[in-house]
């Protein structure tokens, strides 16, 4: 930066900012491992250019919000929020941001570490990148690690590529060994379906076709780097041709005369007096006004911010999204998606979790892990759980219906972040590919003799008696005796127990922790059908993890869900061992048994606990009825 240029930033940094205000911008990721070059690349790029101080440029991004020039994409505020409540719980996330412009375009860049750990940090920079910089070594040519990156940059929906073939200089220049690297690249490019790049012959250590065209490889006609990043489209303006969205963040109603729907327009244009639908309903509507903080607009388009009122009174409420009339999104709940895992408690299939997706939070699971993709090899392989910096392509089932883009058409409408529901971690991210074909074809059968009909036939409420606790805790025995009485009482029961349970409905299911979840999230939707049925169930399952005990009580309705804890010290359990299974599993011979090296959560609101190391089986029994009766489930 020159010193006048200084001296004007901090005489006058309204004009300053005024001045870049109206620039677009450009987010770009880099990638490329330390010796590829990658800093003296960025640091030649800032050198050479303008650098602005970063609180300045937070500025002008932020201007560059209101002024809708900023690149749709992930949420990134989203996505940084739900990061940097990891990086609170000790998880870092080392993605480093850095701002410059020149006379055409300001940039910001972001700069991801290589290693295969830091898959998320490359997914956290490059959801909302216009551009991604693969850095390659003219001495090595395409390595694995070129080939990860290229499938994420790709994957996460990057419009435009650049192969930076570095340290030119040391290959004498040769136009042979940069045609070899770009012919070995295509090979790799097709194969995973980009269908178009730019390789430019670089050297950042000497600025060779960074900023200025080298004379060193006069048989190079392309454009330097810089020349490249000034003119390729960035993804707002794509956005801008694609068919208008508007995803609602909020219903504004200041009066009773005004009712406008704000948001951020996620692609499109919008006039008043443009037909919209706005869904999931289905229902139409004309645009009236568009309002902002400045006063109304003729015209807004994708990446700005504004509320619109419509000329009918309907209903609209957060998460739904404004749309172009004849030319609305999909709406379904059963999507094919990639994932990315970000947390070190591995997806579960069948596990709840909150998926959010644009403006829209709805609970759903991954049905199936349909394969995980190797990012080096790219080869496909067969999963029951997805680790830390994994990506698999998946099935998954949402609570609701949702409005929704695929990813490769709209990043904003078509990717969603998972929170893991305990904790309230950003778990992964996710690009849905499409929906399946089954959420459009399987609607709920509506019939007339429903659970209080049957209810009233009986003289007690249906609910489920959830007892969870260690293998050898009593669980059964107290279930056995609680189910005798109800019995003597008149209670139409059904119990459900693991042992049996496991020999028919779940012979499939062994006890690893994907094969504990699924059980249980069975036993919990056959409870669920037997409390519409009308009985008390009572279930008698180790059920070690809170997460599917609380999908097993949000199945059910408030009152009906009584979390029984049948609580005894490890070592009670273990000296009973009434099955002899303690034993073999500390001489090794049983894998995963839980207490041993399987984990149990206990519970935290269990409507009772008893511990039988104290109490008789009987007296635990007498506890739980009082429990049902003092919850009104029987008299
Ligand atoms: S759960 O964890 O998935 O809820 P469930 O209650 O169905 O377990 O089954 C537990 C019963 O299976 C135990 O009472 C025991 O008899 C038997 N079992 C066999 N292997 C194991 C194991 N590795 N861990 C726990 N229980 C086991």
């Amino acid at each position: 930066m020159s010193h006048s240029e200084d001296g004007q930033i901090a005489a006058d940094i309204d004009g300053y900012l005024k001045q870049h205000q109206h620039k677009e911008l450009l987010r770009f990721i880099t990638c490329g491992s330390v010796d590829d070059g990658k800093s003296t690349l960025i640091g030649r790029l800032l050198f050479d250019s303008k650098l602005l101080f970063e609180d300045q440029l937070a500025a002008i991004e932020k201007d560059s919000r209101k002024w809708g020039t900023q690149p749709s994409g992930m949420d990134l505020a989203l996505l940084v929020d739900g990061l940097a409540a990891e990086r609170e719980q000790g998880i870092t996330i080392d993605v480093a941001y850095r701002y410059f412009a020149t006379d055409k375009r300001k940039f910001i860049v972001a700069d991801t570490p290589g290693h295969e750990q830091y898959t998320r940090n490359m997914v956290t920079g490059a959801s909302t990148a216009d551009a991604a910089v693969l850095l390659v070594d003219a001495r090595q040519g395409v390595l694995t690690q070129t080939r990860r990156h290229s499938y994420l940059a790709h994957l996460l929906g990057i419009q435009h590529l650049v192969l930076a073939i570095n340290k030119m200089d040391l290959m004498g220049h040769d136009e042979a060994v940069f045609d070899a690297i770009v012919a070995d690249y295509q090979d790799f490019a097709d194969m995973i379906g980009i269908e178009a790049f730019t390789p430019i012959p670089v050297s950042a250590l000497l600025g060779d076709n960074v900023i200025m065209p080298s004379s060193n490889m006069p048989w190079y006609t392309g454009p330097t780097l810089l020349e490249l990043l000034e003119t390729v489209e960035v993804d707002a303006l794509r956005q801008q041709r694609g068919p208008f969205r508007l995803p609602v963040q909020w219903v504004n109603r200041p009066n009773l005369n005004f009712r406008g729907f704000a948001g951020s327009i996620a692609s499109g244009v919008v006039e008043p007096g443009d037909a919209v639908r706005v869904l999931p309903s289905g229902k139409t509507s004309t645009v009236e006004r568009i309002v902002t903080d400045e006063g109304d607009l003729p015209r807004a388009r994708a990446g700005q911010s504004v509320t619109l009122t419509l000329t009918d009174e309907i209903d609209v409420s957060r998460g739904a999204v404004i749309a172009k009339a004849d030319e609305p999104p999909e709406v379904a709940d059963q999507f094919e998606a990639h994932i990315v895992w970000m947390q070190d408690e591995p997806l579960f299939p069948g596990r709840n979790y909150l998926f959010k997706s644009g403006t829209n939070t709805v609970t759903g699971t991954v049905t199936t892990i349909k394969y995980l993709v190797n990012v080096n090899s790219q080869e496909h392989l067969a999963a029951e759980q997805l680790e830390l910096n994994g990506i698999a392509v998946c099935n998954i089932g949402l609570d609701r219906p949702i409005p929704f883009e695929p990813y490769a058409v709209n990043r904003e409408l078509g990717s969603f972040i998972l929170i893991d529901r305990l904790s309230h971690q950003t778990a992964g991210a996710g690009m849905l590919n499409f929906a399946l074909r089954r959420s459009h074809n399987i609607h709920q059968q509506a019939v007339d003799v429903d659970k209080a009909a049957r209810m009233a036939l009986n003289r007690h409420r249906p609910g489920v008696v959830w007892f969870t606790g260690l293998s050898g805790a009593g669980k059964s025995t107290v279930a056995n005796l609680v189910e005798k009485r109800l019995h003597a009482l008149g209670v139409h029961t059904y119990l459900l127990d693991g042992d049996n349970v496991r020999h028919g409905l779940n012979r499939d299911l062994g006890f690893t922790e994907t094969d504990r979840v699924e059980n249980i999230r069975r036993v919990a939707e056959v409870g669920k059908l037997m409390v519409d049925a009308g009985l008390i169930v009572l279930t008698a399952f180790i059920s070690p993890f809170r997460s599917e005990r609380q999908l097993a009580r949000e199945l059910l309705e408030p009152g009906e869900f009584v979390e029984v804890y049948v609580n005894t010290p490890l070592a009670t359990a273990e000296a009973r061992d009434p099955k002899g299974l303690y034993k073999k599993a500390r001489a090794g011979e049983l894998k995963n048994f839980t207490g041993i090296d399987s984990p149990y959560e206990p519970p935290e609101f269990a409507e009772i606990e008893v511990n039988t190391g104290e109490l008789s089986a009987e007296e635990a029994a007498e506890q739980v009825l009082a429990t049902l009766r003092r919850m009104g489930m029987i008299r």
